[in-house]
């Protein structure tokens, strides 16, 4: 175990998806000596080779440097890594149950093996999205195990994707769930590298802060959405309301951008479970499900729009679609309004050709050769009946929109994520439409 009179921890991250795998690399690269844990053989064999899984900017140097620094390493055996730690940080999947709560096996799983292995004291740590009671499961698990001195706690994430580095190094907090000081001031020291303010408060708070942050921030979106409905149908434009309210301080600027609705693989699955949790505790959280459903209608009122434009129907109409991922800046497609929308042209008749910067192999799997891919974004034009911008890569702002209008069947274009200027598509000889203006 790690000098008490250091900074330096050993710690061992289970689970090596986009928390597990950012948030040990990053921590590795604070100083502290890591091994990163994972069942899959082939992924750990990758990342041993130094292959990255996952795109997100700036990953792969940061694991390459820390790796030959000798502070990361990977293995498939947590009972190898569990000797030499002194924190536990489990990071493993949480996906969304057929009910929509959070399926937390993969969790368990992973207290029961920390209880049959442990023999000395550490501070085990939920980093995966968990409702509210799991951490007292994960010690009563290993409880059932280990009668020795452990602790839990609740430190939950908060890196989005695409950026999850310089949100690491520069969050917004720092949220530190423990039941005792003890625990307390050894996750201190673990994060004390990392500016930002470090709050401790009981691991309850901790679990509920997360899936109270990420359900807060989707209310934004549903209700920035709703707005740009009324601004549709009442002449307002929503980037100006907007900006406007976005002045306020105590609203603030940010995830109020209109557009086709969230995705991802945070936001639905987190937004579904809270609405479960509430509803498991006895509460109806009626503001929630209003959020949900104007996300999904946010997508329908889109591919409406589409339908409403060629007179009801698309069948035989040929899109040029840009976008794949759920959000710009990564390769990831889960809950992905771009690939819903698609799978919605197809079950209408319609002929796709889509280009993402990062997410077609993700696609591809998904979609499974009932579309074509484009290796340019203008490419997607040629011969088109309409183009559509379904994902916010800002690049798609560059084309050159002139030139694609000249290949174009008809010069319609749909911007699902408000990336372009009304005035100026029309200019070019668009008929253009967009979110709530
Ligand atoms: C989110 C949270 O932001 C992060 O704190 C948490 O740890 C994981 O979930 P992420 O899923 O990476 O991060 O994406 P985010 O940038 O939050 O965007 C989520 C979705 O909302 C995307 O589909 C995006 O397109 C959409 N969005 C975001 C909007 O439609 N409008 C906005 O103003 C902001």
């Amino acid at each position: 175990m790690s000098d008490t009179t250091t900074h330096i921890k050993n710690i061992t991250v289970v689970g090596t998806g986009y928390v597990g795998l950012v948030s040990g690399t990053c921590l590795a690269d604070i100083g502290h000596m890591i091994t990163c844990v994972d069942v899959d053989t082939e992924k750990v064999a990758n990342l041993q080779a130094g292959k990255i899984p996952i795109f997100e900017p700036g990953l792969e140097r940061l694991v390459k440097h820390n790796v030959e620094a000798g502070r990361l390493q990977f293995t498939t055996s947590l009972a190898d890594a569990l000797p030499n730690s002194d924190v536990v940080f489990i990071a493993v999947g949480t996906p969304s149950a057929a009910d929509g709560r959070a399926d937390l096996q993969y969790v368990y799983a992973v207290a029961d093996e920390i209880g049959r292995n442990l023999d000395h004291y550490v501070v085990v740590v939920d980093k995966s999205t968990v409702p509210v009671g799991t951490a007292t499961e994960v010690e009563a698990r290993i409880r059932a195990n280990y009668a020795g001195e452990f602790d839990v706690a609740s430190c939950p994430e908060f890196l989005r994707e695409g950026c999850a580095i310089d949100d690491f190094f520069a969050p917004d907090r720092i949220v530190i769930g423990v039941r005792n000081d003890k625990a307390g001031d050894i996750l201190s020291d673990v994060f004390e590298p990392v500016k930002g303010e470090k709050l401790i408060t009981t691991v309850e708070s901790a679990e509920l802060i997360k899936y109270a942050s990420n359900a807060f921030l989707a209310t934004k979106i549903s209700f920035i959405n709703e707005i740009a409905q009324i601004c549709e149908r009442s002449g307002a434009d929503i980037e100006e309301v907007a900006y406007g309210i976005g002045l306020d301080h105590r609203i603030g600027p940010k995830f109020l951008k209109a557009g086709i609705g969230w995705g991802g693989s945070c936001f639905p699955k987190d937004v579904v479970a809270l609405d479960q949790m509430a509803g498991d505790s006895g509460y109806d959280f009626k503001l929630l499900k209003g959020v949900i459903e104007v996300n999904q209608e946010q997508r329908m009122h889109f591919i409406q729009k589409v339908r409403d434009t060629f007179s009801g129907s698309v069948s035989g109409k040929k899109f040029g679609v840009l976008g794949l991922a759920f959000k710009d800046n990564t390769d990831d497609i889960r809950e992905s309004a771009a690939i819903d929308i698609i799978q919605q042209l197809l079950n209408d008749g319609a002929e796709v050709v889509a280009f993402d910067y990062q997410a077609k192999e993700n696609a591809e799997k998904v979609l499974d050769g009932s579309i074509e891919y484009a290796t340019q974004p203008q490419d997607v034009a040629h011969g088109a009946d309409a183009v559509l911008v379904v994902t916010e890569w800002p690049e798609f702002k560059h084309l050159d929109w002139k030139v694609m209008r000249e290949t174009m069947n008809t010069p319609i274009l749909f911007d699902g994520r408000n990336l372009l200027k009304p005035s100026t598509m029309q200019e070019q000889g668009f008929e253009y439409y967009s979110i709530g203006r």
